[in-house]
Parts: structure tokens; C-alpha cells; sequence
């Protein structure tokens, strides 16, 4: 790509990025997710950064705004009405001053913050609000390992597989299958309105999430007990890698900001949870994989989720073998990296986090691998990512084998890493 297309691609990420700014939160796209999304809005305002800082940290500030009293980070914020959403704050019922899930995604704050504070040209705004926000990603931090992790393995599990924001990974099957269907109420979705069919969860699974719902409702969203009572906790070895990659963000953000109790209290949750990552590895798959807490083994599916620890620190090795892991996976596909391995009979290049390739997930891959020094493989997944785009546009996800662009359009977080790509290219 030459200097003028570089430019080009700013402008049209840019203007996405506009387009879908709400002034203190940003959607993730009109239409289908009409309100603020949790890690949506954290690699959002990395892209904001380009342009606006100030703009960049309200949108991180205004999620904190609507954390909860226990440390909870909620993942969606329901700052409007819009009933061209299901399910919304009526099915949620969380009681919560602005209407919240109850549920959480991943924490990607801590990693956000410190790229925004490390990059900020206006220095002093970016300590005040960095200050400010540090004890507030730090009491999610905390929130996690105590409710997440009650017997103090080190790492924690979702309840729910919203949480993971790989909503219908072959990660679940299993698990998920243990999730009743009965007894939910009748409900009409709305996603399928707006997007393919197709490219979406289907309805036995969309009765699952329901179900859940229903029964953590029922506990009162007490976050002491739906650890336990959830049918579903599965101990995801990607989620864990951006819990870990955010403690280590924060804690270095602490020390700068003078803070060295916040700085040691995350380093200890992280360096404790590197150890305990590390018994996920499958030296068959070249990957780690998630572990079903309620029958305690590993879950045989390669999906990108096991691949995504290498944005974490984990051993130089372990990098290097995801690294050629991914290099195999690349064989297989046009564009990298696939959210599952083609190889699996069960891979479905087309439906949501069953195959297709997700610009977000291919950003964290490509930092990990950079500071792994894999700089060839990382950059190959930047240089598939700036294809796809080339090709289909700011799609919220794309067809792996074909570069179709899937799901939703004019996507936030895809412009957004846009932004950070063309950076680092
Ligand atoms: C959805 O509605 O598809 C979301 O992924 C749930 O957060």
C-alpha cells in the first residue's frame, strides 16, 4: 500500500469510528449493538487516540462510570432505549441506576489504559486520568479473582459464554450442552434483523444464553454465588491471557504513577496466573485450550481462543510454537487467523466464532507475537488483516477462506484496529 492509500484507509476508519460516536460512548455498529459494549469500547478508544485523545479517554471512563458496587465491569451499557436490541434491560433486570447485563467481557481496560497513557502527547491529562482510573480497573482486577477464581487456582472462568465475547465458539459445545433449554420465556430476536442468519448463533443456542440469564436473574445477580450455581464455568485460556496482560499493564502503569502496592498487588495476580496457564497447553494442538471446570478436563477444540495467550507473557517457546501453529493455520486459509483450525470438521468459515477471522483478535496475536520477536508471522497476520479490509471493507467479521465480510457493517472495532495496524505497519 502506498502513502496515499495509507491516507485513504485513515480517512474511511476515521469516519467510521465518527459515524458511530455517541459523544461519551461509542456503539460497535448502528443497528445491530445500539449501545456501549465493554471490550468494544476499550480497543475503541485506542482508535480514537489517533485523533482525539480527550475523546479517547471518556470513552474508557465512561464505562467505569457504570461499574458495579462489588468491582464488576458490566459488558453492555444500556445508555438508550432501543428495542431493536434483544436481550435489553427488561430481560437483564440488573437494578442498576443506568441499566446494565450482568455479566462481564474481557478485560481489556488495564492493556488499553497503558497504551493510551504511553502514547499521549498531552502528558499531564493523561496522568490525571490514568490516576483516576487505576483503582477502578484495578478493583475489576480483584473482582475477578475473587469471584472468578473462589478456590484461588490462579485463574478465572466465565459463567456465561457472552462473557468471553467469543460467543459461539466449538470452545462451549460440551459445556453448553448442559445448559437447559426449557423453561425460557418466549422471547423474538433481533439480531437476525439485522444481520444474516446464518453468520449468527443459532436458536438452541440463543435458548441456552437466555437460560442463563434467566437463572443468574434469580440469584439477584449476587456475584457470591453465581460461580457456583452456574451449570456453565469454563476456565478460557484467552480470556485469562488479556486478564493477565492487563494486571502486568497495570502494574507498570502503577509504578509510573507512583502506586508501587497497586503495581505488586497485579504483578502477584499475574505471575501466579502465568503459572497456572500453562497446565492448559496441549502439545498435540501447538496451542493452549479451556478447561471445563465442573468435569476438570481439557476441552478438545483448537480454537483462536488458545492462541491468544501469546498476548499475555508467557515463555518464549510456548510463543514460538503458537507462532507456527498459526503458520499451519495459514496453509489452510486465505486470510489469517481463523477463530477455529480449518482442519476441525466442526470449523464453519461463516458463523460468527466458529471460523471466521476477527481484526481484534488478530491485533492482540500480532502484539504478542512482536514481543515474542515471531516479527514474521506478526506481520503477515497485519498485512491479512489490511487485506481484508482492502477487499470487504470494516465488516464486523469475515469468511476466513473467501475475505466475505460478515456480520454486521461499518464496524467500530474493526476501524479502530485498522488505526493500529496501519501504525505498525
Ligand atoms: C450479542 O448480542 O451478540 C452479543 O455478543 C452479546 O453481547
Amino acid at each position: 500500500m502506498n502513502a496515499r492509500e495509507n491516507d485513504d484507509l485513515i480517512d474511511k476508519a476515521v469516519e467510521v469510528l465518527k459515524e458511530n460516536d455517541r459523544g461519551t460512548y461509542t456503539v460497535p455498529t448502528k443497528g445491530l449493538y445500539p449501545f456501549q459494549w465493554n471490550w468494544d469500547s476499550c480497543f475503541t478508544a485506542l482508535g480514537q487516540g489517533y485523533y482525539d485523545e480527550a475523546r479517547a479517554w471518556t470513552e474508557i471512563e465512561t464505562l467505569f462510570q457504570h461499574q458495579w458496587p462489588d468491582g464488576m465491569v458490566p459488558h453492555i451499557v444500556f445508555h438508550v432505549r432501543d428495542d431493536g436490541y434483544f436481550p435489553g434491560p427488561d430481560v437483564w433486570q440488573t437494578g442498576r441506576p443506568t441499566a446494565t447485563s450482568g455479566i462481564t467481557q474481557p478485560a481489556v481496560a488495564g492493556f488499553a489504559v497503558r497504551r493510551l497513557y504511553e502514547r499521549a502527547k498531552d502528558r499531564e491529562s493523561a496522568a490525571v486520568r490514568a490516576r483516576a482510573l487505576l483503582p477502578k480497573i484495578d478493583a475489576w482486577h480483584r473482582w475477578f479473582y475473587d469471584r472468578r477464581d473462589p478456590r484461588g487456582e490462579g485463574l478465572v472462568a466465565i459463567i456465561h459464554p457472552w462473557e468471553s465475547g467469543r460467543d459461539n465458539s466449538i470452545d462451549w459445545d460440551a459445556a453448553f450442552a448442559r445448559v437447559p433449554t426449557h423453561g425460557v420465556a418466549p422471547y423474538q430476536r433481533r439480531d437476525t434483523q439485522h444481520a444474516d442468519p446464518a453468520h449468527r448463533p443459532t436458536k438452541e443456542q440463543y435458548d441456552r444464553y437466555l437460560w442463563l440469564v434467566q437463572h443468574f436473574r434469580g440469584l439477584c445477580w449476587d456475584n457470591s454465588r453465581l460461580h457456583d450455581a452456574s451449570p456453565f464455568q469454563i476456565v478460557d485460556a484467552g480470556f485469562n491471557a488479556i486478564l493477565i496482560r492487563s494486571c502486568v499493564d497495570l502494574a507498570d502503569l502503577a509504578l509510573d504513577l507512583g502506586e508501587p502496592a497497586l503495581a505488586e498487588t497485579n504483578r502477584q495476580r499475574a505471575s501466579k496466573a502465568i503459572a497456572a496457564l500453562d497446565a492448559l497447553w496441549s502439545e498435540p494442538h501447538g496451542q493452549y485450550l479451556c478447561l471445563d471446570r465442573l468435569t476438570g478436563e481439557l476441552i478438545d477444540s483448537a480454537s483462536v481462543g488458545g492462541l491468544m495467550p501469546v498476548f499475555a507473557p508467557i515463555a518464549k517457546a510456548r510463543a514460538a510454537a503458537i507462532a507456527r501453529t498459526i503458520e499451519k493455520r495459514a496453509a489452510a486459509a486465505r486470510f489469517i487467523v481463523p477463530s477455529h483450525d480449518p482442519a476441525d470438521p466442526r470449523f464453519d468459515a461463516k458463523r460468527y466464532w466458529r471460523g471466521p477471522a476477527w481484526l481484534v483478535v488478530n491485533y492482540m496475536i500480532a502484539d504478542g507475537l512482536t514481543a515474542a520477536g515471531e516479527t514474521e508471522v506478526a506481520a503477515r497476520i497485519t498485512g491479512s488483516s489490511l487485506d481484508l479490509i482492502e477487499e470487504s471493507g470494516f465488516a464486523e467479521y469475515y469468511d476466513p477462506l473467501t475475505g466475505e465480510p460478515l456480520g454486521g457493517g461499518r464496524f467500530t472495532w474493526t476501524a479502530a484496529m485498522v488505526l493500529e495496524f496501519l501504525r505498525a505497519a
